[in-house]
């Protein structure tokens, strides 16, 4: 941890900005609630889709409310042509994150719909951001792969959907439901760095996609979500389990940051971490497959080593990583599947902060050159 002045709040660690009625992480149990819900309990009842209610309106939908939403977020997944021409143009160089955002910042310029400001508008917004940003991504990995893009399936829910567009046909169940949780777990977690993004930009009065696609900027980094690709980078950089103990200690002795390791908030280890291990764990006994045994060995012994030699637990991007690779996902889109989750969450906070705003506006102690006269050009 780096030191500063008194007073001073690099980071802005420890520092409580705001109030929030929408999750509460709290480290000393290690726990979680969405709208006081324990998470684990979400992630072992609920759907996505009835998460991504309770985010929004505070309240898990009755039948009813639940068909409805359904209902709605099915039709509005399609992308419009100009659109899927736009995003069909950008390079192939560029991360996918860069593709959701500039998809995000296209919707905004499309969208004709007055932003007053009102949770309808904004959960209108969002409902439809929430519908098409699978479409975006499974398009844009297929198109990497130089295949035509898989139409929205509206006679399935939103995890099913996505892989029948990723690949044509959906998976077992078991598959389904723990990329389901995935979502659950990823949906919303307090003011982290992507979220705060969000709510600063919504402080300015500016508009929900702008808040958005700054949010999908913060979250691509890898020391917040773009790390779920960094572990997976890392484990197939390392191998083999017997590499692990090596790998870290050199690691760690030329000062790199071990991916998927170390929270800001909890420092007992991150309360999702369990429920989304069991999930992974679910798909490498399904697998029964050599390859996929080894990489779960060695995921297992560089946890292990890292716990025993910096008392540093995994945090939720360290099982998602390999969760997804093992479902067949390509490494450059997991980030995205974040997005996809978190844009729940985003929105949430959005409406919050606008039903009580107050310009987000830091200020910064000075410590550049004392005042001085300018010269005069010579
Ligand atoms: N690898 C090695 N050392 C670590 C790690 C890590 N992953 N995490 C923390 N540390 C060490 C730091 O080196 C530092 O040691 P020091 O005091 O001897 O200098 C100490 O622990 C404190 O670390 P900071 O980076 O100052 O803690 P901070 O709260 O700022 O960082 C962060 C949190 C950014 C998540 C950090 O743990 C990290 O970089 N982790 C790796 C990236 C990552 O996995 N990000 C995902 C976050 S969770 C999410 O977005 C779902």
């Amino acid at each position: 941890m780096t030191t500063t002045a008194p007073g001073i709040h690099r980071g802005l660690t420890g520092v409580v900005v705001d109030t929030t009625g929408i999750s509460t992480v709290i480290p000393e149990t290690n726990s979680l609630t969405y709208r006081g819900y324990p998470v684990q309990d979400l992630a072992a009842r609920r759907s996505f889709e009835e998460v991504a209610h309770l985010l929004w309106y505070g309240e898990l939908p009755d039948p009813r409310q639940l068909a409805e939403f359904r209902a709605r977020e099915r039709a509005l997944r399609p992308l419009d042509r100009t659109t899927a021409e736009l995003l069909a143009r950008l390079p192939e160089t560029c991360h996918p994150m860069d593709v959701l955002r500039t998809a995000v910042s296209f919707f905004g310029a499309e969208d004709p719909t007055e932003d007053d400001g009102s949770p309808a508008a904004g959960r209108a917004k969002s409902l439809a951001l929430l519908a098409k940003l699978p479409t975006v991504v499974a398009a844009d990995q297929r198109r990497r792969k130089g295949l035509d893009p898989v139409p929205p399936d509206p006679g399935l829910g939103y995890a099913e959907n996505f892989f029948h567009m990723c690949f044509g046909r959906v998976p077992d169940p078991d598959v389904v439901r723990c990329f389901e949780i995935s979502l659950i777990l990823y949906a919303e977690h307090s003011f982290n760095a992507s979220t705060f993004t969000a709510r600063v930009v919504t402080s300015t009065l500016s508009d929900l996609y702008s808040a958005v696609t700054a949010a999908i900027g913060a979250l691509k980094g890898p020391l917040h979500g773009g790390a779920n690709e960094a572990v997976m980078h890392m484990l197939l950089e390392i191998g083999d389990p017997r590499r692990a103990q090596a790998w870290l200690d050199e690691a760690l002795t030329a000062q790199r940051k071990i991916m998927g390791f170390g929270h800001r908030v909890y420092q007992h280890g991150d309360s999702r971490v369990p429920i989304m291990q069991d999930a992974l764990d679910r798909l490498v006994a399904r697998a029964a497959d050599p390859e996929v045994t080894r990489l779960a060995a060695l995921h297992a012994a560089l946890r292990h080593a890292m716990v025993q030699r910096k008392g540093i637990h995994p945090n939720l991007d360290y099982p998602a990583g390999l969760a997804y690779h093992l479902m067949g996902f390509d490494i450059p889109a997991f980030t995205p599947l974040f997005v996809m989750s978190r844009i729940t969450g985003w929105t949430a906070h959005i409406t919050e902060q606008l039903a009580h705003n107050s310009l987000i506006r830091p200020l910064a102690s000075y410590d550049g050159p004392a005042q001085r006269p300018v010269p005069t050009p010579s």
